[in-house]
Parts: structure tokens; C-alpha cells; sequence
């Protein structure tokens, strides 16, 4: 076998402590997959007195992560601290400009600051790698890179955060409200104790940008991603949605149009019976749609030490047989800058909830206002409630651009007939 390929890991919580189990539960398979050993030389993390539950001592200890990818006895800084900005940033600056390899799972990093280390990269000579990064154990940035590398890509549409998708599953299935699943998935440690950019959307444009770059040969353009997370959704959306043949899901999708592209992570009406409204609680999903290999779906978890360190790995395997790709799938320079297509140009079905009185003639008013900005009803759900008391109205209307639906929204928002603010998720049907 060749010389070990020395490694140093900065971060030892939940998928640094998953890699070195793993890197020792499967040390021999792993070795005869790289063609030599993968040897943990140096370690960081912020506190040392901390019981990880293994034996530490024959490695060595930094304190300062930044300092050990300048200084550690590796030819690969595993970053897995996190945070967009500060010690992860300073951590894989200083390993790329040493000319070390850099591996990392952090997506906030990558969104935010991706052109930056892929232009280190090139600079030193060294590589990038980040398969954990998105959707845990889905081998996604390999399936970009290199099983469609053939294929010109037209859209990709993914579930990209398991804590949103684990909330919606349940409240669909126990009729529960947001604030209640999200509270008893918080007590089982199934979310964040500040689960903001999970349920915000954050988390998922973070991945998305990663994919969109890879997808289209353009640079990363995480400002360019149009958000909004699931804190709206209320259980009633959930359940008009299914009586009407549809999930709902946070969706991350981007897709090449005439114009441009178009990314957006948004709660969506999908329908019941896709393969992706049945991928439950926390799983996530990638669908890619390609001009010659078709439609291609990955499902598996998308999180956790185990499915996070087991792509963690697979990029050590890469590093280790000498196996390294342009950062974003073509070289720096051949990425391009695509136009953006803005939200409202966006073409496509709405669900609308309305509350309004329950007075005849109500949704003959609504109705005209929609036809006036040229957007048709395709069907309407209103139960009976307490005489006197405002009603639910819902709606699907046809494929239209969004400033129309906003236009009329905003017409219709104004009716004294109308009692709180209309309430829209867009419909994707694929
Ligand atoms: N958890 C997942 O399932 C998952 C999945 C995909 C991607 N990721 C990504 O993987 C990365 C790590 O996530 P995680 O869940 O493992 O996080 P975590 O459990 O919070 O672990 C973070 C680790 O970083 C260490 N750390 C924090 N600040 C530090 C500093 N200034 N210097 C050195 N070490 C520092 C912590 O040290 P102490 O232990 O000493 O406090 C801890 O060991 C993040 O980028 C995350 O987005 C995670």
C-alpha cells in the first residue's frame, strides 16, 4: 500500500465524532477502497476537557483550528466546525493557501463564500471537496459531477431540509399545528434548539445554491435564491392541500427558463401521489431533470453522524486516489453569470386562502378582480361554518405569472368582504 493519506479534522461534534467512528468501524474496507490508509494526525475542537467518549492521545491537539490547517502534519483539513463566516472561513483559507486539500460539510460557508475558496484553490493547486454539504448521505455532488456530467441540466428540484420536511409530515399526519410539532421535535432532538434557518428556509438555499452552481456552470449566487421557509403554513393549508390531491413540502428549485434562472426555496403544493410528496419526516430528496439521462431522483437521509460522515468519507477516498475535479464541476474561469429571473416573472398554479363573510355576491367579487388581471379559477373548496362567522375560501387558479396574482392579491386584500390577509403557496406539479 502507499504512503497514508494524513488527515486533520477541525470540529468533533456531531459529524466529526460520526467520522472517526467510522473511519474506525470500517478502517479496513475504507484502506482497500483508497488503496492505502486514511490516518487522523491532528485534531480541533473548542474544548478540550470535553468526555468524547474516545481516546484522543495519540493525536495531535490544536486549539486553534485556523492554526492547525497552517500548521498540522496533513495533507487534507476536514473542516466541520460550521458558520458561514469566522473560524470555518479562516480554517479552509489557511489549509488552501498551504496548499492543503480541503473537505467540508458546511453549506453556509460554501453559499456565502464558495467562488472565494474555489478561486484558493486554484491559486495553490489544491482541491475542495463537499458532498456532505448537501442532503447528508445522498451522494448528490458526485451525481452532478460525474454519473450526468453528460447531460445538459434543466432543472433541479429537491426536499433539501429534513427538519421542515419531518414537520410537515407530521402535521399532516396528526393534524397537529406548526408550533406543536416544532416544539415536540425540539424536546426529542429531532430539531434545533434554534431551528431559525431550518424552518426559515435558510438551510435549504444554502444547498440549493451549491446545486444550482453545479447544475448550470454558474457562479454561486446564494443572493440570487428567493426564500421563504414553512412558518406560515398553517395545519388548515394542510388539510385543504390534501383534500385537493396535494402535499405540501419545502421545496428547493432551481430550473433554467428563457430568461434566465429562476431559485427559489418555497413551501409548494405537490401532488399526493409523486414520488417526492412521499418522501416522509426527516429524508430528503433531489430530482434532476436532464435532457438525456431524464429524470433522475436520489432519496436517503439527509442528516445525522452516520449518512454525514459517510460522505465526509467519500471525498476522502477521492483525495486519496488522487481523484479531484474542478470545484464547481467546470473550471473557475468557464463559470458563467446567468441572469437571475426575478420571483414575479414566475409562471405557474397558485392555492389561495382567503377568509372573507359569508355574504352572497362574495365570490363573484373576487372572481372579477381575478379575471381582470387575467387569472383563471380552476376549481374552489368552501365549507359551512357558524352562520355570521367569516368563511374559508380556497382556491386553485391556472398557470400565471406572479405579478398578476400579486396585482390581484392586493386588489382582493382590500375588499371589506375580506378578513385577513390572503394566504398563497405556489403548486408545482413537477
Ligand atoms: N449534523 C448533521 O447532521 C449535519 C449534516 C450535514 C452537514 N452538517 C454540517 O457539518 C458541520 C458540523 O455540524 P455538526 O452538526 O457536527 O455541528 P456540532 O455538533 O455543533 O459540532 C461543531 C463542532 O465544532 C466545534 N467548534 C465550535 N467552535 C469552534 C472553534 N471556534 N474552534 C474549534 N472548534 C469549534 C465544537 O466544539 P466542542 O465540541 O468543543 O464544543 C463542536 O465539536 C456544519 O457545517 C453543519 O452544517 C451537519
Amino acid at each position: 500500500m502507499s504512503e497514508p493519506l494524513k488527515i486533520a479534522i477541525a470540529g468533533l461534534g456531531t459529524v466529526g465524532m460520526g467520522l472517526l467512528k467510522l473511519l474506525q468501524d470500517n478502517s479496513t474496507t475504507i484502506s482497500q477502497r483508497c488503496g492505502r490508509e486514511i490516518v487522523v494526525t491532528a485534531v480541533c475542537s473548542r474544548d478540550r476537557t470535553k468526555d468524547r467518549g474516545v481516546d484522543l492521545g495519540s493525536i495531535t491537539w490544536y486549539d486553534n483550528a485556523a492554526r492547525m490547517a497552517s500548521e498540522a502534519d496533513a495533507q487534507v483539513i476536514v473542516e466541520l466546525i460550521g458558520g458561514s463566516d469566522g473560524i470555518a472561513l479562516e480554517t479552509c483559507m489557511n489549509a488552501l493557501q498551504a496548499g492543503r486539500n480541503v473537505v467540508t460539510a458546511n453549506k453556509a460557508l460554501l453559499a456565502h463564500h464558495g467562488m472565494t475558496l474555489a478561486r484558493a484553490a486554484k491559486n495553490s493547486g489544491a482541491s475542495v471537496h463537499y458532498e456532505a454539504a448537501v442532503a447528508g448521505g445522498i451522494p448528490i455532488i458526485k451525481s452532478l459531477r460525474e454519473g450526468l456530467s453528460a447531460n445538459n441540466i434543466q432543472r433541479i428540484c429537491g426536499i433539501l431540509n429534513g427538519t421542515s420536511n419531518y414537520i410537515m409530515t407530521r402535521m399532516r399526519n396528526e393534524s397537529l399545528s406548526f408550533e406543536a410539532v416544532l416544539k415536540d421535535a425540539q424536546d426529542l432532538g429531532y430539531a434545533e434548539a434554534d431551528p431559525i434557518f431550518d424552518v426559515n428556509g435558510v438551510d435549504a438555499a444554502h444547498k440549493l445554491a451549491i446545486l444550482a452552481s453545479l447544475a448550470f456552470g454558474t457562479e454561486i449566487n446564494f443572493d440570487a435564491i428567493h426564500i421563504e421557509g414553512i412558518g406560515n403554513i398553517s395545519l388548515s393549508d394542510v388539510e385543504y392541500a390534501n383534500e385537493l390531491g396535494f402535499r405540501i413540502k419545502l421545496l428547493g428549485i432551481a430550473q433554467r427558463t428563457e430568461t434566465g434562472i429562476e431559485q427559489r426555496v418555497h413551501p409548494c403544493l405537490i401532488p399526493a401521489s409523486s414520488i417526492m410528496a412521499n418522501v416522509e419526516f426527516a429524508y430528503n430528496a433531489v430530482e434532476v431533470t436532464c435532457d438525456f439521462a431524464e429524470t433522475v431522483i436520489h432519496v436517503g437521509p439527509g442528516a445525522g453522524a452516520g449518512p454525514t460522515a459517510s460522505a465526509v468519507i467519500a471525498d476522502l477516498v477521492d483525495i486519496a486516489r488522487g481523484h479531484t475535479l474542478p470545484v464547481f464541476n467546470v473550471p473557475g474561469d468557464k463559470l458563467a453569470a446567468l441572469p437571475t429571473v426575478p420571483m414575479n416573472e414566475h409562471l405557474g398554479k397558485y392555492f389561495i386562502r382567503l377568509k372573507v363573510t359569508d355574504h352572497s355576491g362574495v365570490l363573484a367579487q373576487i372572481t372579477a378582480i381575478l379575471s381582470k388581471h387575467d387569472v383563471s379559477v380552476e376549481s374552489v373548496l368552501q365549507r359551512a361554518q357558524d352562520p355570521g362567522k367569516p368563511v374559508p375560501l380556497v382556491m386553485v387558479v391556472h398557470e400565471t405569472r406572479e405579478h398578476r396574482m400579486n396585482a390581484a392579491l392586493l386588489e382582493i386584500s382590500a375588499l371589506d368582504s375580506v378578513m385577513s390577509e390572503p394566504h398563497l403557496i405556489r403548486i408545482e406539479l413537477h
